[in-house]
């Protein structure tokens, strides 16, 4: 019998159920048992790392424009839990440090999202590198970004954190291209999962995790291949059917 090594990530916390990004989503996701939490960085004006998924604030936040306009005091009087129901109201923004500093005694693997695909944030990766050195967090966190550029600096600057980088469309061999980068794991799309694409993975000894995996017949999908990971708004959800596997 295999044993199933598959981690289940909560996505931006458990996202279904709370404010994503915030710390109820967090809190939720560690009381679910799921084992790690996957979150997104972006830098406010004055350089701090925040946890946020969109470039500018509206979807998630009673603020406007753009996040990298605002100075963090400024962000940290928005309520970022109005959004998804009454019930959150008073929720604010997290920093990476704030974050951090409550995984720290938590059994969770971690991995940040460098939200850097659209705005190249610059210096980003040494702040999110310098904040996992302090909470001596490196053993159980990935790094993950969409920019190519961003996986590059990222490995010249460590050459051992495990560095994730992430698809949702496919060109060519994505593990070539990845480990081609200098990554040491892929993150991709649930789309783009097949036998072929978790073989060459493995030949390549580079982890593959899957997002946003929701659906009870993805999920078995998933366990099915036994990849490293499922990133998803229901950690509940994809533990339940993990146990009954
Ligand atoms: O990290 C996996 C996934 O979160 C990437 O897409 O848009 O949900 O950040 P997105
Ligand atoms: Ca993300």
């Amino acid at each position: 019998m295999i044993r199933i090594k598959t981690k289940i990530i909560a996505h931006r916390g458990a996202s279904k159920y709370a404010p994503e990004n915030t710390m109820p989503a967090f809190e939720l996701a560690y009381q679910m048992n799921a084992d790690g939490i996957e979150t997104d960085i972006q830098l406010t004006k004055d350089g701090v790392p925040i946890l946020i998924h969109d470039e500018e604030l509206g979807r998630t936040t009673n603020g406007f424009g753009f996040v990298k306009d605002y100075e963090l005091y400024e962000l940290q009087k928005l309520d970022a839990g109005m959004y998804f129901s009454k019930k959150f109201i008073g929720t604010r923004i997290l920093t990476l440090d704030e974050f951090l500093q409550w995984a720290k005694g938590k059994p969770l693997y971690l991995n940040l999202e460098l939200k850097n695909n659209k705005i190249d944030y610059e210096d980003i990766e040494i702040k999110v590198l310098d904040a996992i050195y302090k909470y001596k967090l490196k053993d159980r966190t990935t790094i993950s970004s969409f920019n190519a550029a961003s996986i590059q600096r990222l490995r010249r600057l460590d050459k051992s954190i495990d560095i994730a980088l992430l698809r949702s469309r496919s060109h060519g061999n994505l593990a070539h291209y990845a480990k081609g980068l200098g990554a040491s794991s892929l993150h991709i799309r649930y789309n783009l999962l097949n036998k072929a694409l978790v073989k060459s993975s493995e030949v390549l000894n580079l982890p593959i995790r899957v997002y946003t995996v929701n659906r009870s017949i993805n999920i078995w999908k998933c366990l099915k291949l036994n990849i490293d990971g499922i990133i998803t708004d229901m950690p509940d959800k994809a533990i339940r059917i993990r146990n009954t596997r």
